[in-house]
């Protein structure tokens, strides 16, 4: 037994200093490199963000344009990437094929285990360039479709509605998009990005820390939660049916995807932000599904605030956005995936720069210390 006092899930722990950014729950915010989020959201391009958490300032038009260029010289996956991906079994889930593909990317990459910060520097640029691509390319596969090619003329977010669908939507469109990638990018020790940090202590590289990342991104009380939310208002099915749903999924003590955070107890700082681009995307698209998916959420908000006093995150409203800019459900983890690799790869760098492998103790429970009994005898 130890003396020390266990914190289960590591609840309430400082585990080491960042300077990438700052969860602040009591005032509900969150700022990347000192930046509030929603003000990065609102005057900002995803590419501004992804430059700021990577560099720690945000960047001049000429420092822009020199890290787009750096972005699009990496575009482009392998045909080998591509043939191994035409072999995933049909049926498995893009976060499965994602984490695949991108251990795939650390295969070939000749120089893995250099660590220094500008060798990392120039991968998490690699990565961040090449995710989008084997998102959609592997959108497309299990469609029965061949990829588009990335193309070096687009912008980031314009690029992947691209290799997606062949075409670019409304700028409106493109925005509400960019702002979840804003949205999405970094918050602090989460659990992938812990996970990260853990699997870089060792000096694994790179590959093997996202790769984790991923892992644990994927399950749906991380970052799934954003496909699960969808999941929930089809099964809703109905805005009449939705507060009848919730006080039942309350009454059997059901976990409602998409509320509730283990750091912010009054309310996500990316949530109002997010909830503007949905609207946004329900007047675009206009149709009566997309008002009545709004009007769902709304009245599921409303009744889970009202009863449990637990607020919806981020991936309440990015779930349904998601949907209606187009995307199939299994992509919208993935997606998020595309965003938080600037994270999670400025948190690698930190780790990286002044190390220590991380290593916490457990308090053991099991049976005390015995003789071991030769097989014969026992
Ligand atoms: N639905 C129903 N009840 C919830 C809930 C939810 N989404 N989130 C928290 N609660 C309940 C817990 O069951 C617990 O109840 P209890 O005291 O009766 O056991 C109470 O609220 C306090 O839980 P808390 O300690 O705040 O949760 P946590 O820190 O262990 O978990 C999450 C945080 C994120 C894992 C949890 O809120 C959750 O599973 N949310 C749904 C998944 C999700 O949206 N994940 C994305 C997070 S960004």
């Amino acid at each position: 037994m130890t003396d020390a006092e266990i914190k289960y899930g590591l609840a309430g722990v400082v585990t080491d200093d960042t300077a990438v950014s700052k969860v602040m729950p009591e005032t509900n915010s969150l700022t990347y490199r000192g930046y509030a989020v929603q003000d990065l959201a609102a005057k900002c391009r995803f590419e501004e963000t992804a430059y700021l958490i990577w560099n720690g300032e945000l960047p001049t038009q000429n420092e822009l344009d020199e890290f787009n260029a750096k972005e699009k010289a990496e575009r482009g996956i392998s045909t080998d990437l591509i043939d191994v991906m035409r072999k995933f079994p049909s049926g498995a889930h893009p976060m499965a094929t994602l984490r695949t593909a991108v251990s795939f990317l650390g295969l070939e990459d000749k120089e893995i285990d250099d660590h220094a910060t500008d060798k990392l520097y120039e991968r998490s640029i690699s990565l961040y360039a090449k995710i989008p691509e084997i998102v959609a390319a592997d959108f497309r596969l299990r469609n029965g479709k061949d990829p588009i090619p990335t193309t070096k003329d687009l912008a980031f977010s314009e690029n992947f509605f691209h290799m997606c669908f062949g075409e670019v939507p409304s700028p409106e469109v493109v925005k509400c998009f960019d702002i979840s990638m804003t949205l999405y990018a970094e918050h602090s020790f989460n659990a992938s990005t812990f996970t990260a940090r853990v699997i870089a202590s060792s000096l694994s590289g790179i590959y093997s820390a996202v790769t984790g990342a991923i892992g644990s991104l994927k399950g749906p009380l991380h970052g799934g939660a954003n496909e699960a939310v969808m999941h929930m208002l089809k099964e809703v099915g109905t805005a009449e049916n939705a507060e009848a749903w919730m006080l039942d999924a309350l009454e059997t003590k059901k976990k409602i995807m998409g509320f509730g955070h283990r750091v912010y107890r009054s309310g996500d700082s990316r949530v109002p932000t997010m909830t503007e681009a949905y609207k946004n995307m329900v007047d675009i698209i206009g149709t009566d599904e997309a008002k009545m998916y709004w009007e769902m959420s709304r009245i599921l908000d409303k009744t889970m605030v009202d009863k449990k006093g637990i607020y919806p995150n981020l991936d309440f409203p990015a779930g349904p956005a998601y949907y209606l800019m187009g995307f199939e459900i299994p992509m919208f983890t993935p997606i998020f995936v595309m965003s938080r690799i600037t994270g999670w790869t400025a948190h690698i760098i930190e780790q990286l720069s002044d190390n220590k492998l991380i290593r916490p103790l457990s308090n053991y429970t099991g049976s005390p210390q015995r003789d071991v009994i030769a097989i014969e005898q026992r």
